[in-house]
């Protein structure tokens, strides 16, 4: 009696946390990919060469394993096995990107590569047909080489030459597609400007080149996001985004030292891609801009390294979306100081550590690990800052090694999206819409395929690419079906 009332108080507190909230009735879930990550195909039916064709080729060295893109997890090939996959989780849409070298070899309109346009046209009925809406991000970092020979994002006039490239997806896949992503992640694309080693394009500009990239982003978005209104959208009644990536930051104390190092790294790791579009006022984040320019004065240059907008172009950006597009993975405690970049550098321009607590659970990714609260808190941040607009998830999810059995993945999925319901029900955070990073396993940039993010298993080593469903495409099936979040995952949530 005593031991079955002792598992009785145990079960209790074990699903303490756990939220009984379901899902609303029009809310969506997904799953995410990227061309460079699955596609392959690198050089068949006139594709042309992007800078991850030519970083990996060029410098194998810059990845874990040494490898590339090549073939990848042979989507161009299999995409009809990959729409299976989503129809047996029940998902809602698909999140996938555009090459768009395999559309505009040369990066501009005077080539299109009608096998190309097959493709995508092939990969949008195929989802059509099986129930599953596109949801299509124009660009995922695979720059057509010849526009990084001009530049890449740091040269302005990149900005009318995506809005060309924008043009011709909506002309040839517009009837169709209904949710738009114009970039991802501008903040971590915008590194591979700020050191010859990693990502690419790997142009050594810390400080600069980055801000140079965002710059024209913000332009190139709002442009597109314009055009759209203007040319399509009576007709194709699509939603825009584009989809920014932060994690949390959690003050490392309550000094104010810590707090406001906290304060500098969401303003600056989120802010300064997030505040030009959502707020009301526009622009760059006050704090961002006055401290780059200090900075910039203190060091030498006669002008701050960050751009400046002019008054027209501040309101050209201002309110250029339908939804929130956000990528979360992680939190970080911050402190102040930097043991990275020590001359001109967001990193020094930020001066905010990123730590981790000892106490939380470690992924696939030592960069990452597993803080489901900081999720909410996240998703308050950016309800209280923007005024709740509409949020997309349109990433999240977790390396995970193991092959099938990913319980770690499962973990992650059932906490965030518990912390999620949360935000929802308890705090009043307007979220639309959830996609799993990944569908399937795939090449994750300079860690190559040493990191696995899928719902479902990919063996790189056969020439088939064979897939296999993981436990977790099996608990987000579920959580697709039933609305809700199961119970019975929720057992040492006590440093979650
Ligand atoms: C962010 C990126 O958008 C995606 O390409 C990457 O694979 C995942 N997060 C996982 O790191």
């Amino acid at each position: 009696m005593k031991k079955y009332l002792l598992s009785l108080v145990a079960l209790v507190a074990n699903v303490r946390g756990h939220t009984n909230h379901s899902f609303p009735a029009n809310f969506i879930f997904g799953a995410a990919t990227a061309s460079y990550q699955v596609e392959g195909a690198w050089n068949h039916e006139g594709k042309g060469v992007n800078i991850w064709d030519t970083l990996t080729h060029d410098h194998p060295d810059f990845m874990t394993d040494l490898s590339n893109g090549d073939i990848a997890a042979n989507s161009y090939f299999k995409y009809k096995e990959d729409v299976q996959l989503l129809k047996k989780i029940g998902a809602n849409f698909y999140r996938f990107s555009v090459s768009w070298s395999r559309i505009l070899p040369t990066g501009q309109t005077n080539v299109i590569n009608q096998a190309g346009v097959d493709y995508y046209n092939n990969l949008i009925n195929e989802l059509l047909a099986n129930g599953i809406e596109p949801m299509v991000t124009i660009f995922h970092w695979d720059l057509p080489q010849p526009l990084q020979d001009l530049g890449g994002m740091t040269n302005k006039f990149i900005v009318d030459i995506f809005v060309d490239y924008a043009r011709v997806l909506f002309v040839h896949f517009g009837d169709r597609v209904k949710w738009w992503i114009t970039f991802n992640e501008p903040a971590v694309f915008s590194i591979g400007y700020t050191t010859a080693r990693g990502f690419a394009p790997s142009v050594n500009a810390p400080g600069i080149g980055n801000y140079l990239a965002v710059h024209s982003i913000l332009l190139a978005h709002a442009k597109t996001y314009h055009m759209y209104r203007r040319e399509f959208w009576a007709k194709q009644q699509g939603n825009m985004s584009l989809a920014l990536n932060s994690r949390w930051f959690e003050p490392k104390t309550n000094s104010t030292e810590d707090v406001q190092s906290a304060q500098r790294a969401i303003q600056f790791y989120l802010g300064l891609y997030a505040h030009p579009i959502f707020s009301q006022e526009g622009d760059y984040p006050k704090l961002v801009k006055d401290r780059i320019a200090q900075k910039s004065l203190d060091e030498g240059f006669f002008r701050s390294r960050l751009p400046k907008f002019t008054k027209e172009q501040i309101s050209h950006i201002r309110g250029t979306f339908d939804f929130f597009g956000l990528n979360h993975y992680t939190t970080s405690l911050t402190t102040v100081g930097n043991t990275e970049n020590q001359g001109p550098s967001l990193e020094a321009d930020v001066w905010a550590q990123r730590l981790f607590d000892r106490s939380w659970k470690e992924t696939g990714d030592p960069s990452r690990k597993v803080v489901p609260w900081g999720f909410r808190k996240l998703l308050n941040w950016i309800k209280n800052e923007y005024n709740n607009p509409p949020v997309f998830i349109t990433e999240n999810g977790v390396s995970d090694p193991t092959e099938f059995n990913d319980t770690l993945r499962i973990h992650y999925y059932t906490h965030y999206l518990n912390e999620m319901l949360n935000a929802m029900f308890q705090d009043g955070c307007n979220v639309i819409g959830y996609a799993a990073w990944s569908l399937i396993d795939n090449f994750e940039w300079n860690s190559g395929y040493t990191q696995r993010f899928g719902l479902f298993h990919v063996n790189f080593t056969d020439p088939e690419r064979t897939r296999t469903a993981k436990e977790s495409s099996r608990v987000y099936a579920e959580i697709i079906r039933t609305r809700q979040i199961p119970a019975r995952h929720f057992h040492s949530a006590s440093q979650d």
